[in-house]
């Protein structure tokens, strides 16, 4: 019988597609969750259906915010044993509505994704842990991407070098907190139906969709299965790689 040795679970980007997927599932396991999100409107509506599952709303860029309002939060004595980064930001189209290039990107939009989703887990790796240690234990779980192996489609240069930098990440921490029984791995999820992916065409979708070998794109639930997994005992074993939930992309067409 798999068993979640964690009892609390904080993610953040928490009330996004993929989030609530994964929330919904710990709280059916009986997990107390914690959603932290800059728009909580969604996780209050799952706040709603399971008692065990709160929101913080916090702007995840805003890195001191984070550190003040979450710091005390991971050093309590009820810290969350499982840390899952999912906050991510993909920016397709510039002020005129033209996908970004490599030579359109300004620096400092360039830093405002880089802000979000590489180094807002950073932070909270690096906040998460010293509670971690202590206590010898601890479960990293970081929402990566497809494009981090595979150049991504639709997705801009700033998006994918930053997908890329989760991968790095995953593989350096684990590295460094191994020895404390702390396992760090990451989720590349592929399509996900989720709003990320509703800010394209419907013929780039149906075009996207024709690549992979399942013939459907994600569901929530579907990354939310290797998330759950990877906090699992099934998973004490596994530690700096990733799981791809993808639907077969890599050996498609
Ligand atoms: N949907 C996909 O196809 C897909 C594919 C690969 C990877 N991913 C990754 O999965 C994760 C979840 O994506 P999703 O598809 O659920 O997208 P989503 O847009 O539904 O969720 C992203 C969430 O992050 C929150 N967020 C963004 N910037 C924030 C900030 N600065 N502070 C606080 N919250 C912030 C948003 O409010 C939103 O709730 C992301 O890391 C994304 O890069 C998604």
């Amino acid at each position: 019988m798999m068993e979640i040795r964690g009892k609390r679970v904080i993610i953040t980007g928490g009330c996004g597609g993929i989030a609530l997927g994964i929330a919904k599932l710990f709280a059916e396991l009986d997990k107390r969750v914690i959603l932290v999100d800059r728009n909580i409107e969604p996780g209050l509506q799952l706040a709603q259906e399971f008692s065990n599952v709160e929101c913080i709303q916090l702007d995840m860029s805003d890195h001191q915010a984070v550190e003040t309002r979450l710091g005390p939060l991971l050093n309590a004595e009820d810290a969350p044993e499982i840390l899952v980064n999912a906050v991510g930001w993909s920016p397709k189209y510039d002020a005129d509505g033209k996908p970004w290039k490599p030579w359109t990107i300004p620096m400092d939009h360039w830093r405002e994704v880089v802000s979000v989703n590489v180094e807002a887990p950073f932070n909270m790796c690096r906040l998460a842990l010293p509670k971690m240690i202590e206590r010898r234990y601890g479960r990293i779980i970081n929402i990566g991407s497809v494009v981090a192996r595979n150049g991504g489609g639709v997705a801009p240069l700033h998006y994918v070098t930053s997908k890329s930098a989760v991968l790095g990440l995953t593989i350096g921490v684990a590295k460094d907190v191994a020895e404390f029984g702390i396992t760090v791995n990451a989720v590349n999820p592929g399509r996900i139906d989720t709003p990320m992916i509703h800010d394209v065409s419907e013929e780039t979708n149906r075009f996207l969709m024709s690549r992979i070998p399942l013939g459907r794109f994600g569901q929530p639930r579907d990354v939310a299965g290797s998330v759950v997994f990877l906090a699992s005992d099934y998973a004490d074993y596994i530690t700096g790689t990733a799981i791809e939930v993808n639907g077969g992309l890599y050996v498609g067409p």
